[in-house]
């Protein structure tokens, strides 16, 4: 509770500085307090004639049109005879979801779809009213979900740049490369103010300084929809922008992505609302209402924000569109009924594929008064509204199909700007960068010539993964931007992933002058990318080892660090002489060179401009770390950032002892949670041939024997479901590696804890285990447990962790936090594993101790 602050008092600067108190009586309770929140006028007039057209529409619709207008369906499950039948009112392409089932649809193709999109809506054959349909799609960094579009750098690195009119035009170059493919709306920007740094969203907010959001907000808005002035507000070459995730989404406890917010209400306000009290009056037009809870209940059903805060009090007249199934999430609804949501405030349902169930569903609750007439209408003439407003009826697209806007010259220019601006330089030892290019040059690590890796999340794929060279054309990737320009000015730069180099590596014979070392985190995206730890490569550390070979060799390193939010890296950066946090910077890999390396006469040529947008720990412990905490120790604060010219002042001897439990309390240790936690891994062990889990599904080789595949206990592939054949003996293992010190929770009387589901009960052996390197294992026999579950149905189970001792584990050095063994054919499903403190006295199987 009350995560960030503490004491009586604590102090939240607002974006004028103006210091609010907090009192612990607000802290304390949810109350509500509408004052909290400033009166806000509608950003438009209201406009007559608008409401006058939308008042002589809705005469006509029946009760099927408007329950159809308030459903928005996922074009991989519907089509455009459905659009006509039903009347829906809107559809999204989710992250990774193309026309036609193909990544390389081309922007002709996204055309043709929205096209057929919008005549199915039109068409009044069936006696219907013509209402245009309108598409949304997550342009969050650029128009990401189409191949050739340009990737500008994610939210997190335009926040270190500080340049809301840079973001304005960004806002005007992705309107333009969306309005191509014939989308009307972008469900962007997000304006999370982020506190726990191990959320997996934390790259898609601006800065964990409300102001920044703030200011961010407003121009991202008046850049992707225009001026609120302009006569071509919202239409032409702008497009219909979301404010999203209302609200609190960035303040979620641990930084668990849909979690509960647990902040006084003043807080929610000024920390939480800071981007929505700047983009409600540019006039956004939608507001995507949050997974998340505030004080544990749902936003998808939270009457008093969504309708009293949001549409009352800060006088929003567009409409609030749920997230993806999230309305589910709302005590008493299903993802194919909840009359809650609507009831509460939310007016259309984002429901990917369970579109027609709920659409009948909501139709019963209509018709019988579930769902009030009023409460209805008032959606329908909201959605209508904002469409009328767009210019949908009108259908004007300028730019629809135009060749040669997406991922032109103008916009990469644009976001090559944008990366020299988001560039961050921590340490410069000896002013080492700006780096004279006349030099030999090694490019080392996984990062400097990988698209993917530079792009992160929400690029082509939904999680950023599985994308290759082929799904980049006309980007540039880091070290080809290095090398280009240090071949031009007479150096020679070298691409050695590993590090290694010889005698024959430079042309002129020479060995390397310096090292440019690229790495960092792999992609991901929202609550796969959450973290258990901000320790950099917990339990691995290889590129520290590259750093380090480098250094032994009497090479300067400068490190270019790719990451999604502040890690802890002491020891990365001990090892290097110069460190820069170049962010998920995106297509434009040459933004880079352009202020890493002075002109061949040494000049500066770009300036390192870019200010933290998040505080940078010093210690493993400080997940929540900003200036608004009471501790506020960071290791560099919140708007630090050396300039070309400016003097290193970091330590080059930070203590490399993370101190990871030792500070605060002992929180859950996660092992499997919706995905395997750093530094566990997922393999399968076929009679001792390991496989390592990756993909969505996994099978051991040659016959199968064991299979490992995602599945869905209560949101998207949080489980996995385990079958063994039994041709041989075979355990699915969660191995770290290298031994893990976990003896504070055996001493904290914790407990393994883990969801299952058993499809039969097994009448053979099947073990549970923790092991401990070679020969050092505890196991306990399960089957007499998991006979004891009625199959089908999901179950936790709660073990001792002293069982596993006393069988033999020793926790100060574990190899695998988790495996479960079966000698024979058994079909089971695993969720949620994780070491609980505290909960061993209460735990099913229990031991002496
Ligand atoms: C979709 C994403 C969506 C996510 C929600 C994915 O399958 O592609 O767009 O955000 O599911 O869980
Ligand atoms: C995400 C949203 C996104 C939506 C559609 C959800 O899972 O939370 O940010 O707009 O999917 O892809």
């Amino acid at each position: 509770m009350g995560a960030i602050l503490s004491g009586c008092e604590s102090e939240v600067r607002s974006s004028n500085n103006n210091a609010a108190k907090l009192t612990n009586g607000e802290q304390a309770a949810a109350s509500q307090n509408i004052e909290v929140w400033p009166k806000l006028n509608p950003a438009l007039d209201p406009d007559p004639a608008v409401e006058a057209k939308i008042s002589h529409l809705m005469e006509k619709m029946t009760i099927e049109e408007k329950v159809g207008q308030i459903i928005q369906a996922e074009i991989k499950y519907i089509t455009p005879e459905d659009v006509k039948k039903y009347h829906i009112g809107s559809v999204l392409n989710g992250g990774g979801t193309y026309p036609n089932n193909d990544k390389f649809s081309s922007p002709q193709d996204w055309l043709e779809l929205s096209e057929a999109f919008f005549k199915a809506s039109m068409d009044t054959s069936d006696g219907g009213v013509a209402i245009p349909i309108i598409w949304g799609s997550d342009a969050v960094h650029g128009h990401n979900n189409i191949v050739g579009a340009t990737l500008f750098p994610h939210n997190i690195g335009l926040g270190a740049a500080r340049d809301p009119e840079m973001i304005r035009r960004i806002g005007i170059a992705t309107a333009k490369e969306v309005a191509v493919t014939g989308v009307d709306w972008t469900f962007a920007p997000t304006i999370a103010v982020v506190r726990d740094d191990r959320w997996g969203r934390t790259y898609e907010s601006y800065s964990e300084d409300p102001a920044v959001v703030g200011a961010y907000a407003q121009a991202m808005v008046e850049g992707l929809q225009g001026d609120k002035s302009d006569a071509d507000f919202l239409r032409g070459e702008n497009l219909v922008a979301t404010a999203k995730h209302f609200i609190g989404d960035g303040g979620t406890v641990r930084g668990i992505d849909r979690g509960d917010n647990q902040v006084p209400e003043r807080e929610l306000a000024e920390v939480h609302g800071a981007g929505y009290l700047s983009a409600l009056p540019a006039g956004v037009q939608t507001v995507m209402a949050s997974f998340n809870s505030w004080n544990g209940e749902r936003l998808h059903g939270h009457r008093y924000l969504l309708t009293n805060v949001l549409k009352e009090r800060l006088g929003f007249d567009g409409f609030v569109v749920g997230d993806w199934n999230g309305h589910r999430f709302v005590p008493g609804c299903s993802v194919d009924s909840c009359a809650a949501a609507i009831n509460a405030g939310l007016d259309m349902f984002m429901v990917p594929s369970d579109w027609k169930a709920l659409y009948h569903n909501t139709l019963e609750q209509a018709k019988a008064g579930e769902i009030g007439t009023e409460r209805l209408n008032d959606a329908v003439r909201r959605i209508l509204r904002v469409k009328i407003r767009a210019g949908l009826f009108e259908h004007i697209r300028p730019l629809a199909g135009k060749d040669g806007i997406l991922g032109n010259k103008e916009h990469r220019e644009l976001a090559r700007e944008a990366v020299r601006k988001s560039l961050v330089l921590l340490k410069n030892n000896e002013k080492l960068v700006p780096i004279n290019p006349s030099q030999n040059v090694l490019v080392v690590g996984d990062g400097a010539h990988n698209l993917s890796k530079q792009s992160g999340g929400w690029t082509i794929s939904w999680q950023g993964t599985g994308n290759t060279r082929e799904d980049f054309p006309g980007a540039t990737t880091i070290f080809e931007g290095i090398q280009a320009f240090v071949a031009a000015s007479g150096g020679q730069a070298v691409l050695s992933e590993s590090g290694d180099f010889s005698a024959s590596t430079f042309a002129n014979g020479g060995g390397p002058d310096v090292a440019v070392v690229v790495y960092g985190e792999e992609p991901y995206a929202e609550w796969h990318g959450d973290i258990a730890s901000i320790e950099y490569q917990l339990g691995e550390k290889s590129d520290l080892a590259k750093l380090k070979a480098l250094r032994d060799a009497g090479i300067p390193v400068v490190s270019v660090f790719l990451t999604g939010r502040p890690l802890w890296v002491n020891k990365e950066l001990n090892a290097s002489d110069a460190f820069v946090v170049a962010w998920l910077p995106g297509s434009e890999g040459q933004g880079i060179a352009d202020v890493l390396f002075t002109d061949e006469n040494g000049n500066v040529r770009y300036e390192f401009s870019g200010k933290l947008p998040f505080s940078w720990p010093e210690f493993v412990h400080q997940t929540v770390l900003n200036p608004y905490h009471d501790e506020y120790q960071p290791l560099f604060a919140l708007g630090y950032g050396l300039g070309s010219e400016s003097e290193s002042t970091v330590s080059n001897r930070l203590s490399e002892d993370g101190e990871t439990y030792s500070i605060g309390e002992l929180e859950d240790a996660w092992v499997l949670v919706s995905r395997p936690r750093a530094p566990w891994g997922l393999y399968i062990d076929d009679a001792g041939t390991l496989t390592s889990v990756t993909g969505n599904r996994m099978a051991s080789p040659d016959d199968e024997n064991i299979t490992v595949a995602s599945i869905d206990m209560e949101s998207q592939e949080d489980a996995r479901a385990i079958s063994w054949k039994g041709a041989r003996s075979g355990a699915v293992r969660l191995m770290a590696n290298s031994k893990q010190d976990l003896s504070r929770y055996l001493a904290e009387s914790s407990a393994l804890m883990l969801d299952v589901r058993v499809d039969r009960k097994p009448s053979h052996s099947v073990t549970a285990e923790v092991r401990c390197g070679d020969g050092c294992v505890g196991a306990l026999p399960l089957q007499s447990y998991l006979a004891e579950l009625e199959p089908g149905s999901w179950a936790s189970i709660s073990i001792d962790l002293q069982c596993f001792a006393e069988q033999g584990a020793d926790f100060g050095r574990v190899s695998e936090a988790f495996a479960l063994a079966s000698e024979e054919e058994l079909n089971m499903a695993v969720a949620n594993i994780r070491y609980v403190p505290g909960a061993a006295e209460n735990a099913m199987v229990k031991c002496a101790g």
